[in-house]
């Protein structure tokens, strides 16, 4: 077997985000948002975790770009925190200059930044104007953009607008699992469409304002399988892909939400907070698509008699995210699976990849994330054997491998994440990281899996 290779230009990198690992929660001028709330909320998080803290990375970026340049990384995907650089609708200088020397710490060190606009840290005070369900965050949303993308420029080599607005949606606002913890259907939807539409505004301010820097999005795109060849499960099929999928990729790519997904949700609203020329702003071009995978998705219609399941991955609630899609069941897979509980399928990722060359031939791809949760220990000799995660990764970029031999336009690779960070509600139990972070003391410690990537980055091919 001769070991896989990757083009030449193939872009390595990691990734992560701002709530998740750079603490300094009121430092220099930072507001707090929906997720210090949330957070701080008893009840919300696993052991009350908050990102007050975190992984320190505001204060030790220095040595974290130390760590991205000696894995090899030709690039960084972080995310700007909206409250640190622009808290009640004005630039906050601090801010700014930290993200301002991150970026030229990231450029000395030959390696392209990636900047996400939104990786879900609202401002709470837009949340208090009403959030996402409500058309003004959008503006505002648009507002913050064009300050920070107005400083930072074309140093950004890739500007991502959002990260996946499906979990700001349906999670923040439907199942109510992550911040801001609501559970109002329709306001979800709401919240899809101007997610959507602040996509588009930010969008054009990158074009106008950094016109060099390449535009994307990323989505956490869902690989949904039927539980058996039924009509009825094909159409739950249908139904999941509408409200995972299809409410994002319509506008942003197409211009158009799907009319399926309308009628399917009509019981809830009547999507008259798409005004007319939304769907055209939502679906300004794009360079680069991001592609964050990391399981499949399982579904059947309910029978109406069997136990109901909800094994969707994304967290118990009484309240479903899927909304208008009550009757369809999400069941468990055969593992292995991760600490998440999420199961490891290689063959979602390059079926995911597949599906995308062909729908959207012209658009090139990029994994945006891509890792796993594992139970790491730390062996006595202070290393951390993460085997696990050596093998998940390596099938996983095998599998995009396979997509690109089969024609996917896949230009990079991201893994997530670069250092163990504060996963969400799961607090800082679950981690990701290719470098362990000792939350007592701050050190990093590369773990097998850091070796091993390096090792990948160096060779441009899978490692023996
Ligand atoms: C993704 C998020 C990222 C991280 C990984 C595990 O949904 O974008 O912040 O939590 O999952």
């Amino acid at each position: 077997m001769t070991a896989r290779t990757f083009p030449p230009d193939f872009l390595w990198g990691a990734a992560t985000a701002a709530y998740q690992i750079e603490g300094a929660a009121d430092e220099d001028g930072r507001a707090p948002s929906i997720w210090d709330t949330y957070s701080h909320t008893p009840g919300r998080t696993l052991n009350g975790d908050t990102g007050d803290v975190a992984a320190d990375h505001y204060h030790r970026w220095a040595e974290d770009l130390d760590h991205l340049a000696e894995l090899g990384l030709g690039a960084y995907r972080f995310s700007i925190s909206w409250p640190r650089v622009f808290p009640g609708g004005k630039r906050n200088p601090a801010g700014v200059d930290f993200y301002s020397r991150l970026v030229d710490g990231l450029l000395e060190r030959g390696i392209r930044p990636v900047a996400t606009l939104y990786h879900w840290d609202l401002p709470q005070e837009w949340e208090d104007a009403g959030g996402w369900p409500v058309r003004d965050t959008a503006l505002r949303f648009g507002d913050y953009a064009a300050d920070i993308v107005g400083a930072l420029g074309d140093r950004v080599d890739t500007w991502t607008t959002f990260n996946e607005p499906w979990c700001s949606a349906y999670l923040g606002y439907g199942s109510g699992v992550h911040a801001p913890g609501r559970t109002e259907p329709a306001a979800a939807l709401a919240a899809v469409h101007h997610l959507n539409l602040a996509h588009g505004l930010a969008g054009r301010v990158v074009r106008e304002l950094a016109p060099r820097a390449r535009l994307s999005v990323t989505l956490n795109l869902h690989v949904i399988r039927p539980a058996s060849d039924s009509a009825a499960d094909a159409d739950a099929v249908r139904r999941i892909d509408a409200l995972a999928n299809r409410a994002f990729l319509g506008p942003l790519l197409d211009g158009a939400y799907p009319a399926d997904l309308l009628a399917d949700t009509a019981r809830v609203t009547d999507w008259s907070f798409v005004h007319d020329g939304d769907e055209r702003t939502a679906a300004v071009p794009l360079d680069v698509l991001g592609v964050n995978y990391y399981s499949t998705t399982l579904v059947r219609a309910w029978d109406g008699v069997s136990p109901r399941s909800d094994a969707d991955g994304h967290g118990r609630s009484a309240h479903s995210p899927w909304i208008g899609a009550g009757d369809v069941d999400f069941l468990p897979q055969p593992g292995p699976h991760t600490a998440m509980g999420w199961n490891i399928d290689p063959t979602g990722m390059t079926e995911l990849l597949l599906r995308l060359r062909d729908e959207y031939p012209r658009v090139p791809l990029m994994i945006t994330e891509n890792g796993a949760a594992f139970a790491d220990e730390v062996a006595p000799d202070g290393a951390v054997h993460d085997e696990r995660r050596v093998d998940y990764l390596r099938r996983h970029v095998d599998a995009v491998g396979v997509a690109i031999d089969r024609g996917a336009d896949v230009r990079g690779y991201f893994v997530w994440s670069l250092l163990d960070n504060f996963e969400w509600a799961w607090g800082y139990d679950r981690r990701f990281g290719i470098i362990r972070v000792d939350y007592d003391t701050q050190v990093r410690t590369w773990k097998d899996s850091a070796h091993w990537y390096r090792r990948l980055v160096a060779g441009n091919a899978l490692p023996d």
